[in-house]
């Protein structure tokens, strides 16, 4: 049976990016942008085995809505810099995000078939391609910064801590092993924040942090970007659990059920879908005040966070 999401019906090149941004708010610019640029990085891998380019290609070429590296660029022309000078950090950020994807879907994590409308990497090509062509991709999410992100070596290690951190013991690593640790166990509400924060929050932290950082921003910036991505962050996760319960009563196949039947702690399980808007909706005003108090162009920071609240995908 097919799992049904408004998303999955485009593929990257007939993308339909008014329906992402029917209300607006999301910056369908910058889609192409990062598209192009990943397609440019991945064009310049020479001698590698045929399949693990394939898997590559087949797992970025795909209609994720670039939520990270748009954030990125987004930081960046809110304190007034040309974004382009951005896209080799942007594109490393959904490197990384697309592999922990991959292993994310792989049977011995979510166990999930399908991602973004197609069949999942492991189910297209194999299992230890799928946990290879992940751990390629970590790795040249380092390597695209190391070589095409202009600025100086010191601004680059920061980038990369800030990248390293992201993903690591304490980052989405920490918070996927929270999440597989207590699959069909019941976590308190402190626990729940703690592993949205890091399975999702950490990423989007850095996908502002990284910008901000390659902008020179002052420290007390820096902490407000990292306040307000932290909100974006968990609203994010929020949104998305919910996008799969409300999903799940509208479909048939392989997501419906997904929630109650894997015993996962999502904020609807705990708290109810109107709650949970409630919640998210909070995290966003919070994030919208701190925008506000800081002196930059923050107009499109500002709808990205809106756009959270309405997204369909
Ligand atoms: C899905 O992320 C996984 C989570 C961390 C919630 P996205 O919703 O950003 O996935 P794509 O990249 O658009 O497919
Ligand atoms: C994915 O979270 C988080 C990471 C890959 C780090 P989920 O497992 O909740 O997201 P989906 O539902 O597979 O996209
Ligand atoms: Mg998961
Ligand atoms: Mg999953």
């Amino acid at each position: 049976m097919r799992y049904f999401h408004p998303w999955n019906k485009f593929l990257m090149s007939d993308i339909k990016i008014n329906d992402l941004n029917k209300n607006g708010l999301y910056p369908e610019f910058l889609i192409k942008e990062i598209n192009d640029s990943l397609r440019y990085y991945i064009k310049k891998y020479k001698r590698i085995p045929g399949i693990l380019r394939d898997a590559i290609e087949y797992s970025i070429e795909n209609n994720g809505k670039r939520f990270r590296p748009v954030l990125c660029l987004l930081t960046a022309i809110s304190i007034g810099k040309d974004y382009h000078a951005f896209l080799p950090t942007a594109c490393a950020i959904e490197f990384i995000h697309t592999y922990s994807l991959i292993h994310d879907d792989l049977p011995s994590m979510d166990n999930d078939d399908f991602r973004r409308g197609k069949p999942s990497c492991h189910k297209k090509f194999s299992e230890d391609i799928a946990i290879l062509t992940g751990d390629a991709l970590f790795a040249e999410a380092i390597s695209l910064i190391i070589k095409y992100q202009k600025t100086d070596n010191g601004t680059k290690i920061r980038v990369l801590e800030e990248i390293a951190h992201a993903s690591g013991v304490e980052g989405m690593v920490a918070g996927q092993v929270i999440d597989v640790y207590y699959s069909g166990k019941k976590m308190n509400s402190k626990q729940l924040e703690y592993m949205h924060q890091k399975k999702t929050g950490k990423l989007i932290i850095a996908s502002v942090r990284c910008a901000a950082v390659l902008c020179g921003t002052s420290d007390e910036y820096l902490e407000k970007f990292t306040e307000y991505a932290r909100n974006l962050g968990l609203a994010f996760q929020i949104t998305d659990d919910i996008l799969d319960v409300t999903a799940d009563s509208n479909m048939v196949g392989e997501k419906a059920g997904k929630i109650t039947l894997k015993g996962k702690n999502t904020y609807p399980e705990m708290w109810g879908i109107s709650r949970s808007k409630e919640i998210a909706a909070d995290k966003i005003n919070k994030a919208i005040t701190i925008l506000k108090s800081m002196k930059i162009d923050y107009e499109l920071l500002v709808n990205i966070a809106n756009f959270l609240l309405l997204r369909e995908a």
